[in-house]
């Protein structure tokens, strides 16, 4: 057994994988992670590639990636050999892998760029968790919704609790190319208010203190778009809560601050 193996990390990777694949939001090897570790990851790093995007918060770090085309029902059960450990250059502009599967996911760019901005603005929020979760990607073909602020308004009150866990809204991000920095670097811009950005027609990131909770935030957002689609095929127009009824659960909860529709 190598240092890699017994990483503890690994199991939040693990478990994770497990119920993205349970819940069908993972098919095929679609969606990917990371989680920035606390303390450098402690072996001899590879050959220095360079980075698409300057990434100074991030400079001497280890993050782990799921690797590319790997398979969530499988990186359950295979975490060691799914996921790879890597080091930022001490400038920020390069990755050196360290440890494990060798080829990251191909939003390498993305997730550095969100790392770079969650390390400057929620440095507390390690884990970034993107998947394809079929209710959340119908939300961008309903031209009743559009932008971020209108999907945020019309889904998060259709739950009592869902704006009480993500009162700043969903971020959204327009049609980008899957892998590029441009989607990374649109998605960066949104993570500093939202814990979760919803990619045009593709899926949805979510950021976290570790995967499970970021998995939390998207399960919260997926029950409310669920609910939604359920009403729509019942021929019921969602309505959900009134904008009283939010403010007072928001200010009973102490949450009203975050608020900002
Ligand atoms: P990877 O298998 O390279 O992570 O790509 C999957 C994906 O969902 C891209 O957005
Ligand atoms: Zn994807």
């Amino acid at each position: 057994m190598s240092l890699f193996d017994q990483m503890p990390g690994l199991a939040d990777f693990a478990t994770t994988a497990h119920w993205l694949s349970l819940r069908g939001w993972s098919e095929g090897a679609g969606g990917n992670m990371s989680v920035r570790l606390e303390h450098p990851f402690d072996a001899r790093p590879g050959e220095e590639i360079d980075l698409p995007v300057h990434v100074p918060h991030l400079a001497g770090m280890s993050i782990m990636f799921t690797g590319s085309g790997t398979r969530a029902r499988e990186t359950a059960l295979h975490p060691a050999r799914d996921i790879g450990v890597y080091q930022i250059g001490a400038d920020g502009k390069s990755y050196a892998w360290l440890a494990g599967n060798q080829k990251p996911t191909i939003e390498l760019p993305a997730h550095c760029a969100i790392h770079n901005a969650l390390a400057k603005h929620r440095p507390e929020d390690r884990a970034i968790m993107h998947t394809h979760p079929a209710n959340l990607i119908a939300l961008c073909h309903d031209p009743k919704l559009g932008d971020g602020a209108k999907i945020s308004d019309t889904i998060l009150r259709l739950q009592s609790e869902a704006l009480l866990h993500l009162p700043e809204g969903i971020g959204y991000v327009p049609h980008q190319f899957p892998g590029s920095l441009d989607l990374g670097l649109a998605s960066a811009k949104l993570v500093d208010r939202h814990r979760l950005v919803l990619w045009h027609m593709h899926g949805c990131l979510a950021t976290g203190k570790d995967l499970a909770t970021a998995f939390d935030y998207m399960e919260y957002f997926e029950k409310c778009a669920g609910i939604y689609w359920a009403l729509r095929a019942a021929g019921i127009n969602p309505v959900g809560m009134s904008d009283e009824d939010i403010k007072k659960t928001l200010i009973h909860f102490g949450q009203l601050d975050r608020y900002r529709p």
